[in-house]
Order: C-alpha cells, then structure tokens, then sequence
C-alpha cells in the first residue's frame, strides 16, 4: 500500500534534525525536547511579526513625514541664465511707468520715460526691498528707507551702499526683451 499524508520514511529522517533516529516502536526519538521546539517556533513567529509591524510602522512613518518635510522645505528655484529673454510685451510698459520683471534670477524693474526704455535690478542695495519709479520725481524711489536711484540706477541720495546693477531692455516688434548689460 502506498504512503499516504505526511508519513516520514526511514529514508527521510535524515531531515528531521540533528540526532533524531528512528526507535524499535517506529517512532522518532532524540532531537531537540518538544518544550524547547515550541519555543523555537514561538521564536520564529515573534522575530517574523516583530519585522513584519515594524515594516508596517515605518512605511506609516514615512508616508505621514514625508509631506510635512515637503511643506515644510520650500521648492529650489530653478532659474535660467539666459543673456537676453523675450519677457512680455511692449505695451506692458506704456510711456512714464515703470515695470518690474523676472530675468534669471533677477528682478529687473524697465522704465519707459518717454518712450526711451532703460533697466536695472529692482532689488535695492540696502536691505533688497523692492524699488518703483516715481514718474513725477523721474527717480527709482524705494519705500523702505527712502533710497532715490536715478533712472539708470545711480544713487541720488539715501542710505543705499551701491548703485543699482544695469540691464539693458529693448523693443523688437511688439517684444520686449531683457539683456545683460
Ligand atoms: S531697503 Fe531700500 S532704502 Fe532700505
């Protein structure tokens, strides 16, 4: 008759762990205590669910940290350094305004006084507070402290250390492009 279930034959035993033999009475003796093989496999099961939660938890940590560091951390700006850009329209800066655009990483404020375009860097040299131009002074005027450049970003009068840095603005059919000076 053949071998049914999970009949062990003498042949297998050798599987069955260090010191085990096969008694006259056909069963297995030797081997390791059943206390100390349940303990074991307590062992196992433990160590298995152990890694298993710990798995678990720090997938959830992660998944729960991650958009807070996200939220947190501002984006890094990638800026172009183009020498000249296409950065609006002519009409963006109608005669006697002043505009303030991005180039790279700069902003450049274009002033059109009547009809002649100049540019120069929009950020002030004292403390980097934004600048406007004040048509009816005809002056870059800034806000902060009072710092007056004059339209080519020359310093007037304030507590300003530097001059403003120039670009160059030009108008090229209905374009209005920014270029390094
Ligand atoms: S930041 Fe412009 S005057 Fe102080």
């Amino acid at each position: 008759m053949a071998q049914q279930g999970n009949f062990k034959g003498p042949s297998r035993l050798g599987e069955l762990g260090h010191g085990a033999t096969l008694s006259s009475a056909g069963t297995v003796s030797g081997g390791k205590p059943r206390a100390q093989g349940l303990k074991d496999v307590d062992f196992e099961r433990r160590s298995f669910l152990v890694k298993v939660v710990g798995g678990i938890g720090a997938a959830v940590a992660i998944s729960t940290i991650y958009p807070v560091i996200k939220y947190i951390v501002p984006p890094v700006k990638k800026f172009s350094n183009l020498s000249e850009k296409v950065v609006g329209k002519a009409s963006d800066v109608p005669e006697n305004t002043g505009k303030i655009f991005q180039f790279n990483k700069d902003k450049v404020i274009v002033i059109n006084d009547n009809g002649k375009l100049t540019a120069c860097s929009a950020v002030c040299t004292h403390l980097g507070c934004l600048v406007h131009w004040d048509n009816a002074q005809n002056l870059i005027a800034c806000p902060c402290h009072g710092a007056k450049y004059k339209q080519t970003g020359e310093i007037i009068s304030g507590p300003q250390p530097l001059p403003l840095p120039g670009f160059k603005a030009r108008v090229e059919g209905e374009d209005l492009i920014i270029s390094k000076a």
